[in-house]
């Protein structure tokens, strides 16, 4: 993990991570369940939740039995394992070294062990990121995305990417399928908050507010009023357009 990340996944947007989770996971509990329901997880088995964060869907995984929580770097520290499964929810696009950190994983799992994450697509088929975040960057300045295939919520977003960068770490049968398209951020009528809670999400809203803090409350008040254009039956509601991508290890 580059300091950069380390910086914000251990710093401001981890923090901001935990300080919305119940939101956040009300709001991507469809996404990771598109990518669990894949792994038909059934009869105990051992599963690796890769960047779990405040690990709701890894006690979900779990039913609340037998977890353990590791702090630790997928790119540079040793996994422990072997594991059954491995899944992820969001949590693999900030790698430096994708390959090396998919090594990894690969190499913790028992042979023919499956991987299955949900990432998300291209920016332009996310407007419930790019809505919020694109109308507040215009106040704060900085760059709405990081630059293709750089770490950030868009590194996966072309398929053939995820194919080669699973296959150059060892995994078969990859597959990329499209996932769930849309999000309900909550109702209209709290669109201050979930203003604030969709810059908070976001990396590159968040480093932008952290440099520009006089600009702050403008930015959420723009941010506000965009989503204030995506108003369906009282909820705010936006496109969010994600890959569902499997794997498997060798063997067996
Ligand atoms: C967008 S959050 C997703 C969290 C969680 N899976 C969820 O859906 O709520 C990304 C997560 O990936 C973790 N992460 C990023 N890079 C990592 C790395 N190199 N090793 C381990 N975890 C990493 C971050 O700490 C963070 O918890």
């Amino acid at each position: 993990m580059s300091a950069s990340q380390a910086h914000l996944w251990s710093g401001p947007v981890g923090q901001s991570w935990v300080r919305n989770a119940l939101a956040y996971d009300t709001i991507l509990e469809p996404l990771g369940r598109a990518a669990l329901d894949r792994l038909d997880l059934g009869p105990p088995q051992r599963v690796l939740d890769i960047g779990c964060g405040t690990g709701t869907m890894t006690l979900d995984e779990a039913d609340a039995e037998n977890v353990e929580f590791l702090t630790l770097d997928v790119e540079s520290e040793p996994l422990p394992g072997p594991f059954d499964a491995a899944f992820s929810r969001m949590g693999v696009m900030f790698f430096d070294r994708p390959e090396a950190a998919f090594s990894a994983v690969r190499a913790a799992l028992e042979p023919g062990g499956r991987l299955a994450f949900v990432c998300f697509a291209a920016p332009a088929a996310n407007p419930f990121i790019t809505v919020p975040t694109g109308a507040a960057l215009a106040r704060l300045g900085g760059a709405p995305v990081p630059p293709p295939g750089a770490p950030g919520p868009f590194s996966f977003a072309d398929p053939d990417r995820v194919r080669s960068v699973l296959e150059t770490a060892g995994f078969q049968s990859v597959e990329v399928n499209p996932g769930p398209d849309e999000v309900t951020l909550g109702p209209a009528d709290r669109l201050e908050q979930l203003a604030r809670q969709a810059l908070e999400q976001n990396p590159q809203a968040m480093m932008a507010m952290a440099a520009n803090p006089d600009a702050r409350d403008s930015a959420v008040a723009a941010a506000a009023a965009a989503l204030g254009e995506h108003v369906t039956d009282g909820e705010v509601r936006l496109g969010a357009g994600t890959w569902v991508v499997e794997a498997r290890a060798p063997g067996a």
